[in-house]
């Protein structure tokens, strides 16, 4: 999705907005542009195709003078192809005013005709210029831009942030948004705005988040926040708890590796001061929830984040003994679900501005279930409309597909089932006991399992020229398995699909044929419930038919060793903490087939990181 930057101060601005621009590329674009605002010259722009080397390389070729006041984008195309025309800002007012938008207006067309009886006629395929030509006209009647953009954004339709700068107003940015995420960067004599706080977390940590339907005008000297309809608003100030350190690779060949060599910590953090080995929950944050009589969980989430909602599902009702389901976002509202104030609506969502994830919640909220969010990012959208947010603590997400989101997300949708559990009469206190230990343990756990590195790198240089990939998993495993073949579905662009192991004899089991490469998910020999033999039953169907099968088991798991080609042995552990070991090395031949395939594992093609249109 599109990133945004903007910048009043006392700097040179264009090294500030080329340097949030770099910290916002995850977001995934395919252009890129900037306006700078200054006394001494004229607007100035900049904008083309690509990636945000190729503008870079533009404004070393062509330089723009020092400005103190700038906007910059990076666009991921909605409208129009990616190419010069329809990169942002966009301009009008006689190229005096610079507009920039993430999302997308709705009723741009009517609009567009309108403007055109007037005889203004945009040149570019986007959605955007519309915007820029109302603010303009807008701006000539009233002399005022925030007025102008103000008056704007009453007669947009659709998901929106917008910045805009104006020659006539050195030190000046107005922003708006509706639907797309916006914060607010509180400096010394300087202010910034952005898509997120990566962009300028290496200036200045305090942020402030700007809420839906909400102007905000910044100048050196101050911030100010008004509702659409002029309505003065005191924003919350927060605190980022990362630095920008944390944002870059710290010598990892990839934001990939480094993430997924993270996750160990990240689940740690995810943890910290929540849990104690007795099962004791310290989550404050949830107590909103002790008000309602909550007697069924549905979670709404998308891709990755659906799968580890998965796994949540199967620990609300093992723990805390309330049923428990999974809905894609995208689909909840429009099935009609039955939602009540019985029910509680969980999100997860490491990006927290996912649109369809945010419409599920409005929804889920409009008739009158509790929600809470799951989300990795501060100050988001989905957090800041959830009745109360349990916070995954796994650092910044740079690379578009998610990994350490995941196994923090899995733990964060633990400590739910278990803060849910104290209050259930009938949760077994020795299980909680049992899980909280085993939890606490995971991440040396965690760490241990990152010791596959190499033999993965190993097998995917073998695989690298494979078609299909084939994931197996049972009950908790099953999750994992589907996340696997995501994973490489959106690294190394092969086609993987993930199956509960017990659904392969009523179909699937049609696709193996000899050298189809199978991983399988197998569950603890000690598992109670007898699926480890069920699983072994299922490897050795496919092995008869000649697939190429890849256990992910147990150390010492005698049963798997005659069936399988491989075996990637993980440590005895709780059968609801394997899914965090057993995931570990399906990210990693993920991103290492990838890499032997040469593909960017970090901004994979035709993704976004947050997806924030519908
Ligand atoms: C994960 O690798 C994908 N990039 C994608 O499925 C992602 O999990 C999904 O879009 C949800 O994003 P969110 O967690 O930010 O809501």
């Amino acid at each position: 999705m599109c990133g945004i930057v903007g910048y009043v101060g006392v700097r040179p601005c264009l090294p500030v907005l080329v340097a949030g621009l770099r910290r916002l590329e995850y977001r995934g674009y395919d252009s890129a542009g900037v306006a700078l605002v200054d006394p001494n010259s004229a607007l100035q722009t900049a904008k083309k195709a690509g990636k945000l080397q190729v503008l870079v390389d533009e404004l070393e070729a062509n330089p723009l003078q020092d400005a103190v006041t700038g906007i910059a984008h990076t666009r991921w195309a909605t409208h129009g192809p990616p190419n010069d025309i329809n990169a942002h800002p966009h301009l009008a007012d006689d190229g005096k005013l610079a507009l920039i938008h993430n999302g997308i207006i709705e009723n741009d067309r009517e609009l567009a005709a309108e403007l055109e009886k007037e005889g203004i006629r945009c040149v570019s395929d986007t959605d955007t210029e519309v915007a820029a030509h109302l603010v303009a006209k807008a701006y000539r009647e009233t002399g005022d831009l925030t007025e102008a953009l103000r008056q704007t954004v009453l007669r947009l339709r659709g998901a929106f942030t917008l910045l805009v700068t104006h020659q006539d107003h050195p030190g000046l940015v107005v922003g708006a948004r509706r639907n797309s995420p916006l914060v607010v960067g509180l400096g010394e004599g300087e202010n910034f705005l952005a898509s997120d706080v990566a962009a300028f977390v290496e200036h200045t940590r305090t942020a402030l988040s700007i809420g839906q339907d909400q102007v905000v005008t910044i100048t050196p000297e101050g911030v100010t926040v008004t509702t659409f309809d002029g309505t003065p608003v005191e924003p919350e100030t927060f605190t980022v708890d990362w630095d920008a350190s944390a944002a870059e690779k710290g010598g990892w060949g990839s934001f990939m590796a480094k993430e997924i060599s993270e996750q160990p910590e990240a689940v740690a953090n995810t943890l910290r001061g929540r849990l104690t080995e007795d099962g004791t929950v310290t989550l404050p944050e949830l107590d909103v929830l002790r008000e309602r009589d909550i007697r069924r969980v549905v979670f709404v989430a998308c891709g990755t984040a659906a799968y580890a909602a998965m796994i949540g599902a199967y620990a609300l009702e093992k723990f805390a003994k309330i049923p428990a389901s999974v809905e894609l976002s995208h689909e909840f509202r429009y099935r009609e679900p039955l939602v009540d104030s019985h029910t509680l609506v969980v999100s997860v969502s490491q990006s927290g501005e996912t649109m369809d994830t945010l419409m599920a919640v409005r929804h889920a909220a409009e008739n009158g279930a509790a929600t809470v969010a799951i989300c990795n990012t501060q100050g988001a959208t989905i957090p800041r409309e959830s009745d109360a947010t349990i916070y995954t603590h796994a650092g910044p997400e740079v690379a578009v597909a998610s990994t350490k989101a995941f196994t923090a997300q899995v733990v964060a949708c633990y400590l739910l089932a278990l803060y849910l559990a104290a209050e259930a009469a009938d949760s077994s206190v020795k299980e909680r006991v049992e899980i909280s230990t085993a939890l606490l343990a995971a991440p040396d756990q965690m760490s241990e399992m990152l010791g596959v590195g190499e033999r993965i790198a190993e097998m995917a240089k073998w695989m690298a020229d494979t078609h299909s990939v084939l994931y197996l998993g049972r009950h908790v495993g099953f999750p994992v398995a589907l996340e696997g073949a995501l994973k490489l579905k959106e690294l190394a662009y092969i086609h993987a699909e993930g199956f509960a192991a017990g659904e392969l004899k009523h179909g699937p089991i049609a696709l193996i044929e000899p050298g189809q490469i199978v991983f399988v998910v197998v569950p603890s020999p000690r598992d109670p419930a007898s699926l480890h033999a069920k699983v072994v039953s299922n490897i050795q169907e496919i092995r008869a038919r000649g697939a190429r099968v890849i256990a992910i088991a147990e150390r010492g798991d005698a049963a798997v060793l005659p069936f399988a080609d491989e075996v990637i042995a993980v440590p005895p552990a709780h059968p609801f903490v394997e899914p965090l070991l057993a995931v570990i090395p399906l990210h990693l031949f993920g991103m290492e087939l990838a890499m032997a395939k040469g593909l960017d594992v970090d901004q994979p093609r035709n993704l976004a990181k947050s997806v924030t249109v519908e």
